[in-house]
């Protein structure tokens, strides 16, 4: 059986607590999109951790775990991941198995990332600062680039280096009149990321489809949304990536064919980091209850999340796009103590309603939310194990949403442990 998770709406789902759930019936867990502007959380007994590149099923001693080539990856963040883990005596040595095609991040994307957010002021995308967009653009750009198999001839890298940082330093001066970079001392931290990172660098699509021959059962976990999508999402306030389900055969050389069943995570309500449209936001006290209730401030940057009502439209998009099978629904605890919750059911644009989600900025900020609301409940349900205990109103509100986006709803997240999570 294999199974791919992903998000459904502008990412910070739960996808973390979802993936490290299954993984435990799942041999391999693969990260096949994004990079460290990731951020999943898992919380193991009095342990929280917070992963942003190694995949959320890393946690399980004898999971393996792939990190696929259309991952960007940030070799100081994933060698602090793996530390981090050490520290918990849990070794990845053996088991983590890293694309020798995925492409490097280095210091002159983060900078690059900083600088150009720095410049477009209000016009800002609000992105994580993690060097992805920029990581990304020289990939598709193909000639100033560094993927992790490069790791393992340090001569022709040094002087790959030397070119790619004359080059950064061009644009550096010319356009954001900042200072130049070292390419020494990127060559320098590159000596280190191979002498810590070669032992797991191989062919992860070979890899991959010699254990599914053999029977292996594999777990993708999806990073971001699908609203985060670079070519489905709500451009340009997006990521770089193909984050939708769409993503992942190309983020993994494996066919979607070859994946028995699409699992999206959603939130009971919305959130949103960074800029762009968000229809159903509530940029007041009932997004502050559900900010402060649900923690919703950044895992990767600690940025207060922009919260608000569930959106039926945008959800249903994710869902059609991603040939979803079924849903999590993630923080139905948070709703605690509300009398009543909204849920956005169509779009009114230009005085017409609408059910399709338009992934058109443009179109999507003449949209205003039709809203139905139903009654919340005060009972706390963080104890609940049984659909049948939770609250009648909040089972109304998981039968209501199913009933709009027509997938069964077979998670339901009651808090941020393992075992606050009901199975239907
Ligand atoms: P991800 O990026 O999709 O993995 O999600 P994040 O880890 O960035 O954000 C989800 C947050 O919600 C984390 O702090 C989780 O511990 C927490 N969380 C997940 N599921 C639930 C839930 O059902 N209830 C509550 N209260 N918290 C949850
Ligand atoms: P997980 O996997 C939430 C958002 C950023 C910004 C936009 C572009 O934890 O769900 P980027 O740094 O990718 O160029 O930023 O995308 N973003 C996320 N928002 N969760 C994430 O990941 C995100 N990854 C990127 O906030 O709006
Ligand atoms: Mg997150």
């Amino acid at each position: 059986m294999n199974t791919c998770v992903v998000g459904l709406q502008w990412g910070d789902e739960g996808k973390g607590k979802v993936v490290d759930i299954l993984a435990e019936h799942s041999d391999i867990v693969v990260r096949y999109s994004g990079g460290a502007n990731a951020g999943h959380t898992v919380i193991v007994g009095d342990d929280r951790f917070a992963l942003h590149l190694l995949p959320s099923g890393s946690i399980r001693p004898n999971t393996i775990c792939v990190i696929a080539n259309a991952v960007v990856i940030d070799p100081e963040v994933l060698i602090k991941g793996i530390e981090t883990l050490a520290q918990k005596d849990i070794s990845l040595n053996g088991r983590l198995f890293i694309s020798e095609n995925a492409h490097v991040v280095l210091d002159y994307h983060k900078k690059e990332d900083q600088l150009r957010e720095e410049s477009l002021g209000k016009n800002k995308l609000g992105t994580t600062i993690r060097g992805i967009g920029p990581c990304y653009a020289d990939k598709v750009g193909r000639s100033h680039t560094v993927r992790m198999g490069d790791l393992r001839d340090l001569e022709t890298l040094e002087a790959k280096l030397q070119i790619i940082v004359e080059y950064k330093n061009k644009i550096f001066a010319a356009v954001y009149n900042a200072k130049p970079i070292s390419a020494d001392e990127i060559f320098e931290k590159c000596k280190f990321y191979a002498d810590k990172l070669l032992p797991f660098i191989t062919d992860t699509t070979e890899f991959l489809h010699k254990s599914i021959a053999e029977g292996k059962s594999v777990l993708f976990e999806g990073a971001q949304g699908a609203l985060l999508d670079i070519d489905h999402g709500t451009f340009p306030f997006v990521t770089s990536s193909n984050s939708s389900s769409l993503g992942m055969p190309a983020g993994c050389g494996v066919p979607t064919k070859l994946v028995d069943k699409f699992i999206g995570v959603a939130k009971a309500y919305t959130t949103r980091v960074g800029a762009g449209p968000f229809p159903t936001e509530q940029d007041n006290e009932i997004g502050q209850y559900i900010r402060d209730k649900g923690n919703e401030y950044g895992t990767t940057t600690g940025r207060p999340r922009r919260c608000g009502w569930f959106d039926a439209v945008a959800v249903s998009y994710a869902i059609t796009i991603g040939a979803i099978d079924s849903v999590a629904l993630m923080h139905l605890d948070t709703f605690t103590g509300l009398k009543e919750l909204k849920i956005c059911r169509a779009y009114k644009i230009n005085e017409e309603e609408k059910t399709f989600f338009p992934a058109n900025t443009a179109r999507l900020s003449q949209a205003s939310p039709v809203y139905e609301t139903v009654p919340a409940w005060d009972e706390e349900i963080t104890e609940v194990d049984n659909f049948n205990d939770l609250p009648l109103n909040a089972q109304n509100y998981i039968c209501r949403i199913e009933e709009l986006v027509k997938k069964p709803i077979t998670i339901i997240g009651v808090g941020p442990k393992r075992n606050q999570t009901i199975f239907r």
